[in-house]
């Protein structure tokens, strides 16, 4: 072929492999990525001079929480605005699908929505929904454990029977079978933290078959981390899949400064088994309020709350002082509320962050009218804050934290690498510039650096804006025989 229909010159490649980066051009033909090098010979209907700014593979979000967003708010502008160019849904045992609702969605299910939003009792809906929203970023999902109790429970405040299980496993199989990547969990909310280990390991008998993974928001991140580590290693272990702990963090005072041992035993365990983990770059984590996490040493900000929806943006210990009650009963009156909390040392997020086994994941909420900076901020956080200024890593190690890595361990086929053949799932960013502009006080604000990012060939987003064309696709899970080891 002499011609393409659009062609970089110029650019500063960065593959997501964590190779170093070198000056191409980069030719892209309908949604692929078609030649790649010096093509002096080549013409296009469209030349883009990349004037030796970066192109790298589009980044996957590992972590999030758009269920339905990517169907409500199909512009995704928080994700595509930082360079995302794919969302993995259905983290922390709890998807938009498989689900059926007796009345509100039970804590956390409703930090994807109101009742009104789940439409998709079984996985092939929310499929076909994906279809015909188009939303501007690709979708691949999880499914939730605490979605699959919903389903089949009457009360989530005990484990759950044989016959329960039985019936969460066949919702579970139907969904594998229809490209879901595999089994999420929550343990640590209220609405999980009754199921067994048991329970767990026998729901994930059917992922190795399929070549599924297993997620989870592990059942404590505080004083008994090591413990609950040990718990998902035991049920990648016999269910013979591969792990990912989900944002991977000592919160908690009494836990700062614990990083290293539990990296310790993360590596230990990769000596036998597949274990990878998520991260966020920032030292506040956020989700439901949760009266286990009041603490009078923590700053813990309300963004949310149901019965106060006018003390948002206020601190539980400040609205305790406005109320002259204790914290604990000031959080019981907020409920159900959200929050941010500033509970992680930066210390220990920067040694996850660097550490090889960890991918980017946002865990941004975007239902939240307050939401925690890390929903617009993530991406170019990483690759300016921190590999830019803080130097934690070089820019490709970054990237490949966000591309190559994810692609792989999730089943994703033929992106996060830049390859000839392989999808255009692209982003244009000037390493010198790329910025994070969200902060606690304004996080809505889109990052700076950002030039230009294609969703399958469909240019997307330029400058600071979107361009109105979407490109974005429901990504079934890798078939088995193409996975790469
Ligand atoms: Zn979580
Ligand atoms: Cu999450």
């Amino acid at each position: 072929m002499s011609s393409c229909d659009t062609i970089l010159r110029n650019v500063r490649l960065i593959d997501g492999s964590g190779a170093e980066p070198e000056e191409a051009d980069v030719a892209i033909v309908g949604d692929r990525i078609h030649s790649i090098g010096r093509l002096h010979d080549l013409a296009a209907k469209n030349v883009i001079d990349g004037k030796g700014l970066a192109l790298a593979p589009g980044f996957i979000d590992v972590h999030t929480h758009d269920d339905t967003n990517v169907i409500r708010t199909p512009q995704m502008l928080p994700k595509l605005s930082q360079g995302v160019t794919t969302v993995i849904v259905g983290n922390c045992g709890i998807s938009a699908s498989p689900v059926t609702l007796a009345g509100d969605p039970p804590d956390p299910m409703n930090l994807l929505g109101k009742a009104e939003d789940f439409h998709y009792p079984a996985f092939a809906d929310y499929v076909a929904a994906i279809a015909e929203a188009k939303p501007s970023v690709n979708v691949a999902a999880l499914i939730g454990h605490t979605a699959l109790r919903n389903n089949h429970m009457d009360r989530l405040d005990r484990v759950a029977t044989p016959e329960e299980i039985a019936a969460m496993r066949a919702q579970l199989q139907e969904a594998l079978d229809h490209g879901a990547l595999g089994l999420s969990s929550g343990l640590a909310y209220l609405s999980a933290i009754s199921a067994t280990t048991e329970e767990v390991i026998e729901l994930a008998r059917p992922l190795a078959a399929s070549g599924a993974i297993y997620t989870t928001h592990m059942r404590t991140e505080t004083e008994a981390i090591l413990d609950a580590m040990r718990e998902a290693f035991r049920i990648g272990n016999e269910s013979s899949v591969p792990v990912v702990i989900s944002h991977l963090k000592c919160a908690g005072i009494d836990n700062w400064g614990r990083s290293g041992e539990v990296l310790a035993l993360l590596e230990s365990a990769r000596e036998s088994q597949s274990v990878n983990c998520d991260c966020y770059p920032y030292a506040a984590g956020s989700s439901t309020l949760d009266l286990r996490q009041i603490d009078e040493r923590v700053e813990v900000m309300v963004t949310w709350s149901v019965p106060h929806p006018e003390m948002a943006g206020r601190t539980v210990a400040d609205i305790a002082n406005a109320w002259g009650v204790e914290q604990l009963e000031a959080a019981r009156r907020l409920q159900p509320a959200g929050a941010i909390y500033h509970s992680i040392s930066e210390e220990d997020m920067r040694r996850i962050l660097q550490h090889e086994a960890t991918m980017i994941g946002s865990d941004g909420l975007p239902n939240d009218p307050l939401p925690h900076p890390r929903l617009w901020g993530t991406f170019p956080r990483v690759l300016g804050r921190y590999s830019r200024e803080l130097k934690l890593f070089p820019l490709a190690t970054a990237v490949h934290k966000m591309t190559g890595l994810p692609a792989r361990r999730f089943g994703i086929a033929q992106r996060g690498l830049l390859r000839e053949g392989y999808f255009a799932d692209m982003v244009l960013f000037d390493p010198a510039q790329i910025e994070d502009m969200a902060t606690f006080t304004e996080p809505v604000q889109r990052a700076r650096g950002i030039a230009g990012v294609w969703v399958n060939g469909v240019l997307s987003y330029k400058g600071t804006e979107p361009t109105g064309q979407r490109g974005g696709r429901f990504l079934p899970r890798q078939k088995m025989e193409s996975v790469q080891q």
